[in-house]
């Protein structure tokens, strides 16, 4: 008998992720998971299959996606050892019409999408960036908008794929659903292509108790996401600091805090925050005196910062190690 593992096959590859145009609905790039072990466990392996290809397809546009998995060889069923039924599998992380077409099916059907009109991101315009040629714009809604829930549905999955530890947002539990989840999308906007989706970020309002202070919340950014073709190009970075350019305008925001970022992030959010400090001329105002302190002026730039007190000693200490103090 052949050894049980010759049919096992590495769900990071066998999993591939592609966006297509929206208006031809030829495919435009592909991609592979960081992570499958949410779906495929552990191992991260498929049991059951030669060549096995799983098709994650999305339009770029509203990330409507299909599912199409195919592949050479399937193992016939020993006792209770059975391949593994991977559509089944993926049902609970995808929405029902993600598995209505298949990708040859998807890809002929977005030319001839019945619209009234063109698509535009879920909520409201937040703000807009030209980086060389290309036009970017960030909007922004709340998980209780419905466009905004139909996106999500979609997009979900690439917080498994991408984010250690990451899980879904309960989008149809009323308590959470209000609200208190905002979401931002990133989207590059051009002429001939409309709106490519490039990648998002949600943030949970949490209250501020403060006997003497009302309507006061932390915002605290809990997803955090550029689809893998996007990344390096300083995306993250860019979006980033509109998140918290928003924040600090916003006046019942009193702190901007991050629910267990990845070492990419943290780096990312390090530099920013540096940055940031940095150009506002803060640290004119400190010395090394003043620092070891803890003067009241250092807590007043750091509530104006709207930074929790352990990402500003960060970025003192970095600000020290750069000579910046
Ligand atoms: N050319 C080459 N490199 C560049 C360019 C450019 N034009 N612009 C920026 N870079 C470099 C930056 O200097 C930085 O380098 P470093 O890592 O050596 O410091 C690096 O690219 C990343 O910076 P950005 O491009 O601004 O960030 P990016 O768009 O790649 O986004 C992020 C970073 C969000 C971590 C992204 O990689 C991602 O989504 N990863 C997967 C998911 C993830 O980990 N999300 C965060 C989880 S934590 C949370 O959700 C709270």
């Amino acid at each position: 008998m052949e050894p049980i593992d010759e049919w096992s096959v590495d769900a990071n590859e066998a999993l591939t992720l592609s966006l297509h145009s929206p208006t031809s609905g030829k495919q435009l790039t592909t991609f592979h998971p960081k992570y499958t072990y949410p779906i495929f466990g552990e191992s991260e392996t498929i049991f059951g299959y030669r060549n096995l290809n799983v098709r994650l397809a999305f339009a770029a546009d509203n990330m409507a996606m299909c599912v199409d998995v195919n592949w050479t060889e399937q193992k016939k069923p020993v006792g209770e050892v059975v391949a593994e039924n991977i559509t089944e599998t993926l049902k609970e992380y995808l929405p029902a019409e993600a598995f209505e077409k298949d990708l040859e099916g998807f890809e002929a059907s977005l030319p001839n999408r019945k619209t009234n009109k063109p698509f535009a991101p879920p909520g409201t315009f937040l703000t807009s960036s030209q980086i060389g040629s290309k036009t970017y714009e960030i909007w922004t809604t709340t998980v209780d908008d419905p466009a905004c829930k139909v996106l999500l549905a979609n997009i979900q999955i690439l917080v498994l794929l991408y984010i250690e530890g990451g899980s879904y947002i309960e989008l149809d539990d009323e308590e959470w659903s209000n609200k208190r989840w905002k979401i931002f999308f990133l989207y590059e906007k051009s002429e001939h292509a409309g709106y490519s989706f490039i990648g998002y970020s949600t943030v949970y309002s949490y209250y501020y108790f403060s006997s003497t202070l009302k309507d006061l919340s932390r915002a605290r950014i809990s997803q955090f996401l550029i689809l893998p073709p996007y990344q390096r190009h300083g995306h993250g970075s860019r979006f980033y600091d509109a998140l918290i350019k928003h924040y600090l305008a916003s006046e019942t925001t009193l702190e901007i805090t991050v629910e267990d970022p990845s070492e990419s992030f943290s780096d990312l959010r390090d530099l920013r925050d540096l940055h940031r400090l940095e150009t506002s001329g803060v640290f004119n105002k400190l010395t090394l005196q003043s620092v070891a302190a803890h003067t009241f002026q250092h807590e007043d730039i750091r509530k104006a910062a709207k930074m929790p007190q352990r990402q500003f000693n960060r970025c003192l200490e970095m600000a020290l190690l750069k000579g910046l103090l």
